[in-house]
């Protein structure tokens, strides 16, 4: 997301504390992050904080003396998305009926950034009908509003009123900011390892942490993708717009994989799949005896192979990943061909900063044609973007040829 530019813009409500923790948010998305507050959001959290936070200015009265007289319209016309968060019942009456009388109304007014309304308030101020009469009216106009979650108020009461997550409006800000080149693709994605029990309490498992498939996941949701990703256990929250089937084992998530690749156009297994697991399954927990214990191992089934050996004519576009500690490139190349797959994503996890459990992976993308493309070592994040192109690519060929 280098390049683009965001303004939180923070209402006068006791939520005004999320919007810190927004703004934090957004900074790891390598955006430019400015904020302005209106007079009352200063009562409740400093500018400074802020300021702190977005390593920027922040603007809080309109006729600051630091800047430009028309910073107001400026900051609206260059930034890519306005998030009015939290947003009160008193500025959304003002964003609804034109008002600009202070910094914040006058940069909304001036705007043409798309704008992310996140409403938080009393309940019953949520629900007035002038409160939902002027939300109405704001998104006809184009403005979206992203509904307060229900909940333990700050008032007292429980109902529909709270900030969403900063987590959610992040997540939501991205998907606005990200180009919708995957609208009307349904991809599936696996991610994390397998756990094959031994018994009660022990299990076969491996180092996968989730982070490559999860990346990958919230990177397609973003990109407008309809996602699936069946998951191993791991210690990753999915984002939200997806359809989440976590599963334990090998043969589990083989079910889970075959029951739902109708109608997919592209399926990713990044997981970890355990290539065997226990013969037997001990009902109670194995007692230490004995100076030696023997685990006799049967194959899981091979997931990825079995979706190669059955696409047929279809026009799904497979794609596996190669986890290898020598003969990358080799024995990469061996898994594409005996899979039937479109293209495998090799990654040498012997390294530290590659593989497993890293926020960073290192690459090379091997097609059925041959042709090795090795990318530079990079964030998750941006591995999963270029898988994601690779692959769309990859189907918009098939679909012409
Ligand atoms: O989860 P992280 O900590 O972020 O780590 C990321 C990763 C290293 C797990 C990921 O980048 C990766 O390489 N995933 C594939 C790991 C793997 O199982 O590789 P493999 O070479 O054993 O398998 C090749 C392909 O066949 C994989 O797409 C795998 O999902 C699939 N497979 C393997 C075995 C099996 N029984 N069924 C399968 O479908």
């Amino acid at each position: 997301m280098n390049g683009k530019e965001v303004i939180v813009g923070v209402t006068g409500g006791i939520a005004a504390y999320k919007a810190a923790e927004l703004v934090r948010l957004l900074k790891r998305e390598d955006l430019m992050v400015r904020v302005a507050m209106t007079k009352s959001a200063t009562r409740f959290v400093t500018p400074l904080t802020f300021e702190a936070l977005s390593g920027e200015r922040v603007i809080h009265r309109m006729f600051h003396r630091e800047g430009s007289a028309i910073d107001h319209i400026r900051w609206g016309q260059e930034s890519d998305l306005i998030i009015i968060a939290p947003a009160t019942a008193n500025f959304i009456g003002k964003m609804a009926h034109g008002i600009g009388d202070d910094f914040l109304s006058t940069c909304v007014l001036a705007a043409t950034a798309k704008i992310l309304i996140c409403p938080s308030m009393n309940v019953k101020m949520f629900e007035n009908r002038a409160v939902q009469e002027n939300l109405n009216l704001l998104e006809k106009r184009g403005f979206m509003v992203m509904d307060p979650t229900r909940g333990d108020l700050a008032c007292g009461t429980e109902g529909p009123g709270r900030l969403p997550e900063p987590a959610m409006i992040k997540e939501r800000a991205m998907m606005l900011l990200s180009r919708q080149d995957l609208s009307g693709l349904k991809i599936m994605i696996s991610a994390g390892p397998t756990v094959e029990p031994i018994d009660p309490v022990r299990y076969i498992s491996n180092r996968s942490s989730g982070k490559m498939g999860y990346a990958i996941s919230r990177a397609a949701v973003r990109r407008g993708a309809q996602v699936i990703l069946v998951s191993g256990p791991t210690g990753l929250n999915p984002s939200s717009g997806l359809t989440f089937l976590p599963v334990k084992t090998a043969e589990e998530m083989k079910r889970t994989v075959f029951e739902n690749r109708s109608g997919c156009d592209i399926i990713i297994k990044a997981a970890a799949v355990s290539d065997y697991r226990p013969r037997e399954y001990a009902g109670q927990k194995i007692k230490k005896g004995a100076e030696s214990l023997s685990l006799h191992l049967v194959k899981n089934p091979d997931i990825l192979a079995e979706l190669g050996s059955e696409r047929g004519d279809s026009s799904t576009i497979l794609v596996g990943f190669a986890a290898e500690t020598e003969d990358l490139l080799l024995n990469a190349e061996k898994k594409l061909r005996s899979k039937d797959l479109d293209m495998i994503v090799a990654n040498d996890v012997s390294r530290k900063d590659a593989g497993f459990e890293t926020d960073t992976n290192l690459v090379k993308f091997i097609y059925r044609d041959g042709r090795v493309e090795e990318v530079p070592l990079m964030a998750k994040d941006r591995v999963a973007d270029l898988v994601l192109d690779r692959a769309r690519a990859l189907r918009e060929a098939r679909l012409e040829g």
